[in-house]
């Protein structure tokens, strides 16, 4: 047994040592987290059943990573301190914590209950802010624990870090803990562009956090979306120190730092189970990721009695929820035909339960994301859901790889097909483009199905009844081959399809019936124009009143309406130019598939302004300006010329300023920017 748990002991040091170099200093994990907890947690039972196998250089005895050497160690005086997880992931774990908390501070029955503070356990990078005097004069990485790194420079691009506290007379030193993090929509808006644009993607929020501040180079930070939350404090100095820790939080807002509202504070157990329930149901809702909550003892005179144990407080602990990353292993890859006809290759995968859900397919994106994941079939994959969002596959475990060196068929790279699997028709992929579609249009079953589908949607034309299943089967036999088949159908075919009966066959023709005389703007979000989604086709419906307004517009009547720039506007013209579609749309109007309106060009305060964004604003990112003026009305456009209103110059303003100054075209600065966008909206 013993020789056995040494060599076990031995095993899981060095996988857990090369996990800890792979996420901290590389940036690049390679087993989720749950893994390495059951490796971690492994290593601590071993050491803990055989004390004399426990040695000082074991990675239990560590609290996290190692400064890299390119950032300055910056030491901290008040040590940042990891924090005991509970193991119990059951909420027994508060009741335990809280029996904990009492004994150490010999309370007995008859005592009253201990105050709590309950928060989240935010899934970034832990950071130190040192205000000097109200002003941000160091950031630090969390590091070892005593030694972090000085990471000023990119936690100077997060932006909602105050680089100086809103108060007259801020504290002389006051060092503030918390997380960056971030933000699940940032992260998404941040890997769909660097998709489009063929570049590498984030792992995961948690890793886009960490890896954009350990950046050597701001200007990289600075184009990552990142967020920060305080929770708690370190070495202060002429600070009123507020008597507990929820004043503490509170105290910090109250100076402009970016402070959670997911928060309570209250009496006993129930205060912290209560939280523990309410935020299991609303995790996936939430605007970022978290790994479960904390709990902490309110008071900050009771913190201190309670002190530490080895590099834990007594007086805080996680309680974490099931992981949104696991292993599985990928058992096929197929493609997915979409309504545009985009080919998506998607992994089946052997079934994983992971973010609270049995996941057996995810999505590999694009063929581009199949080879640089280089995916193949057999596979050990790291799966990720969070949220709504669809699950993905974030990475191959290569060590896991089988017969690394042998290489079958069905483990050869991915390959896209080169006809589509639906119809047989060329697959093509245009240069620069990051998505293969099938040309084949609607002569594509699968595309003629996603589109009726679509056509018949709630938030499209709201027909009731018609789901996927009856689609494929009204599409297969032929029933239908386009939306306007829809109209012509009778009721006995349709009672003859599986599923179906007299009965329900007629509430169908009824449903479709009522869907006659939809208003326009469902129409045209329901004809599933390319880059046209329910906004747009709300904007074009009121823009243009009519259909055959909409029909007869040009690029440059098309780029009137808000939002609608060369791009959309291009799929609009290339939709409508085509015969079938037109043919089709007659068809849908013979059977009086919409109902015109009347024009309302929308006029915004800033219509028929351009404007130019030039450097970095202080507060708006570009495209937080870019969304306003749009917003308002107005153009952003990206060149001075003569047809420029306004040039928005923010700090560092290049040759476009120089060129606005020429041409002598306005300049504001994001102030000037507000107050114009204020004043007239
Ligand atoms: S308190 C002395 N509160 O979780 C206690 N930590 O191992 C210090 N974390 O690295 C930590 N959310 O970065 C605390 N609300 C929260 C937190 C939190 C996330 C991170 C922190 C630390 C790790 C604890």
């Amino acid at each position: 047994m013993r020789r056995e748990a040494e060599g076990r002991v031995r095993q899981l040091r060095v996988l857990i040592e090369q996990a800890n170099h792979d996420y901290y200093v590389l940036d690049n994990p390679t087993i989720p987290d749950a893994e390495y907890d059951r490796l971690f947690r492994e290593l601590q039972a071993i050491e803990a059943a055989y004390p004399d196998l426990a040695s000082p250089d074991s990675p239990t005895r560590r609290v996290g990573g190692r400064p890299l050497a390119a950032f300055a160690p910056v030491r901290h005086r008040v040590p940042m301190l990891s924090i005991r997880t509970e193991t119990d992931t059951s909420e027994a774990g508060a009741i335990a914590f809280d029996a904990r908390v009492r004994k150490e501070l010999g309370l007995t029955e008859a005592d009253p209950a201990v105050e709590y503070a309950a928060e989240l356990k935010f899934d970034g990078l832990a950071m130190s802010l040192r205000y000097e005097d109200g002003v941000l004069v160091q950031a630090a990485t969390r590091g070892d624990g005593e030694t972090g790194e000085d990471v000023t420079q990119n936690v100077r691009t997060v932006r909602t870090i105050p680089l100086r506290l809103a108060s007259e007379h801020p504290p002389a030193v006051l060092e503030v803990r918390g997380e960056v993090y971030m933000r699940r929509a940032d992260f998404e808006r941040y890997n769909e562009r660097q998709r489009t644009l063929g570049r590498p993607t984030l792992v995961n929020p948690r890793n886009g956090a960490a890896g954009s501040i350990r950046q050597l180079d701001p200007t990289v930070a600075a184009q990552r979306p990142l967020s920060f939350y305080c929770y708690g404090i370190g070495e202060t100095t002429g600070w009123n120190l507020p008597a507990t820790h929820g004043e503490v939080l509170d105290a910090l807002a109250g100076l402009g730092l970016p402070v959670c509202g997911e928060r309570a504070v209250g009496p006993g157990s129930a205060t912290l189970l209560a939280f523990h329930r309410a935020i299991a149901e609303r995790r996936d809702r939430l605007p970022f990721d978290i790994d479960g909550v904390v709990y902490k003892v309110n008071r900050l005179d009771l913190q201190r009695q309670l002190g530490f144990v080895a590099r834990e407080p007594r007086w805080a602990v996680a309680h974490k929820y099931p992981a949104q990353e696991e292993l599985t292993t990928v058992e096929a890859i197929e493609v997915q035909v979409g309504r545009t006809g985009a080919i998506t290759p998607v992994a089946r995968l052997a079934p994983v339960f992971v973010g609270g859900v049995t996941v057996t397919n995810a999505t590999l994106h694009n063929e581009d994301e199949v080879r640089r994941k280089d995916v193949r079939v057999g596979d050990t994959v790291i799966v990720r859901r969070a949220g709504d969002v669809i699950p993905e596959v974030v990475a191959v475990v290569l060590e896991r790889r089988p017969m690394k060196d042998l290489v079958t068929p069905a483990q050869a790279p991915f390959e896209l097909p080169r006809t589509c699997p639906e119809c047989g028709g060329p697959v093509l992929r245009i240069e620069g483009e990051a998505i293969a579609r099938c040309v084949n249009g609607l002569g594509c079953p699968a595309q003629r199905k996603q589109a009726i589908i679509h056509y018949a949607g709630r938030r499209a034309m709201d027909i009731e009844g018609l789901g996927e299943r009856l689609v494929d089967q009204l599409v297969e036999r032929g029933l239908v081959h386009n939306p306007a088949d829809l109209y012509d159908l009778a009721e006995a075919p349709l009672a003859a399809l599986e599923r179906m009966a007299e009965k329900s066959a007629a509430n169908l023709v009824q449903a479709i019936a009522a869907s006659r005389g939809r208003e326009l703007n469902r129409f045209v979000f329901a004809l599933g124009i390319r880059n046209v989604g329910e906004q747009t086709a709300k904007d074009l419906a009121r823009h243009f009143g009519r259909l055959d307004a909409l029909m007869a517009a040009d690029a440059a009547a098309l780029m009137q309406v808000p939002d609608v720039g060369p791009v959309v506007a291009e799929s609009i013209l290339a939709f409508f130019a085509e015969p079938h579609n037109r043919a089709v749309i007659e068809r849908l109007r013979a059977a009086g598939g919409w109902r015109d309106g009347e024009a309302r060009p929308l006029a915004g305060p800033l219509t028929g302004r351009t404007f130019v964004l030039t450097g970095t604003l202080p507060n708006l990112s570009r495209e937080e300006a870019k969304a306003r003026i749009e917003a308002a009305g107005g153009k952003v456009a990206g060149s001075v010329s003569k047809k420029t209103d306004y040039v928005v110059a923010g700090a560092d303003p290049g040759s476009k300023f120089a060129r606005a100054q020429e041409l002598g075209i306005n300049t504001l600065d994001e102030s000037g920017l507000l107050a114009l966008l204020e004043k007239r909206e």
